[in-house]
């Protein structure tokens, strides 16, 4: 059974493997919208939907700047979307989202050089490790890399976003926010706690990256900038969910599926989140996909959300001049 499995996952795995390199060309949202004198910055833009976001926006002709820990990779990234798309206006800046004083250091570099921000796609994202990490600031790896990082970098550009609306904030989440039962505003960090395994830190980020958009939103409101939140259903996410389910028959019946889904693994419905017209008045919804859902019933508490925002600025250190 176990090694049919793997045989399963190999094939699996080899479709994928010549689907991303020979065959597929990414699909793209069917909106005509160009963005020529629009900049848009993307994290997490070295692999993945962060990856394919960049290039997404780059076609349409934003100034692009993809944030990346791994600036040799995005740099080769960034020049195959050069050559590709032919907008030169494309670059690469070093960016840690688990390091707040890295956060730091590219949001003063680019509240020095850009004008104007019109879109901040909060893509960078780590899977939790097993056993507990600290980062060199003694923040949890997973909590500082997917929320607290991206929180502060949020807050940093929110005075340049206020000035270039309409604009808009995405931030990636995840239906693995669901796996979050309960979460202790007090407690975010985690340093000292127990760690509660791999499934449950994740999800608690994830959840995060909800209520954070939820009063991010709120404290938006009236002023011409969105923000909501997406989980990007493509791929790797169905693999993943088919086998935690770990039933050979659901598994193989729904191979099919699969590799028809597979074709939707670009960033199409994050394209769409920034651009379209039809939700440029949406902002605190989850989506998944180009849809609106209903997340957890913890992810809709505005009186969590507000109490996760509270407990991340203070953790962030955000001086009262930078809070919003
Ligand atoms: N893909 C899916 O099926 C799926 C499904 C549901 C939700 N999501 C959500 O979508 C987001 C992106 O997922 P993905 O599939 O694109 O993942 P991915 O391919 O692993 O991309 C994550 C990106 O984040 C970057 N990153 C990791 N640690 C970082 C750090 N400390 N500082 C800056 N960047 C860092 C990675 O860079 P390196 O590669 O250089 O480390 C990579 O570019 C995540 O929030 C995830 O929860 C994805």
């Amino acid at each position: 059974m176990l090694e049919l499995l793997v045989i399963v996952s190999l094939i699996i795995g080899a479709i994928i493997a010549i689907r991303d390199h020979y065959i597929n060309q990414p699909v793209r949202c069917p909106s005509r919208v160009l963005l020529k004198g629009k900049t848009a910055i993307v994290t997490g833009a070295s692999s993945g939907v962060g990856l394919e976001t960049a290039r997404a926006l780059a076609e349409r002709g934003a100034r692009v700047i993809m944030g990346a820990e791994d600036v040799k990779r995005a740099t080769k990234e960034c020049v195959h979307i050069i050559n590709s798309t032919s907008n030169k206006d494309v670059f690469v800046r070093e960016l840690n989202t688990g390091l707040m004083s890295s956060v730091r250091d590219f949001t003063s570099e680019i509240l020095k050089t850009e004008s104007a921000l019109h879109i901040l796609v909060n893509a960078s994202s780590v899977s939790a490790p097993r056993v507990k990490r600290l980062t060199p600031e003694c923040f949890e790896y997973t909590m500082a890399t997917n929320h607290l990082g991206p929180f502060l970098l949020t807050n940093k550009l929110l005075g340049l976003l206020k000035s270039s609306t309409p604009s808009r904030v995405v931030v990636l989440t995840s239906e693995g926010h669901r796996f979050c039962r309960d979460i202790e505003p007090e407690a975010l960090n985690n340093k000292l706690r127990t760690y509660m395994g791999s499934f449950e830190v994740y999800g608690q980020s994830k959840l995060c990256n909800n209520l954070f958009t939820l009063e991010l939103a709120k404290r938006l409101q009236g002023t011409g900038v969105t923000a909501n939140c997406i989980h990007p259903k493509t791929a790797g996410d169905e693999i993943f969910s088919k086998s935690l389910k770990n039933n050979l028959h659901s598994f193989t019946t729904n191979l099919m599926d699969l590799i028809q889904k597979v074709e939707k693994l670009d960033a199409r419905s994050l394209d769409y989140l920034c651009v379209s017209d039809e939700i440029a008045d949406l902002s605190g919804k989850y989506f998944v996909n180009s849809e609106v859902c209903q997340g957890s019933r913890l992810s809709r508490d505005k009186n969590l959300a507000r109490k996760i925002w509270e407990a991340s600025e203070n953790l962030v250190g955000l001086l009262p001049d930078e809070r919003h």
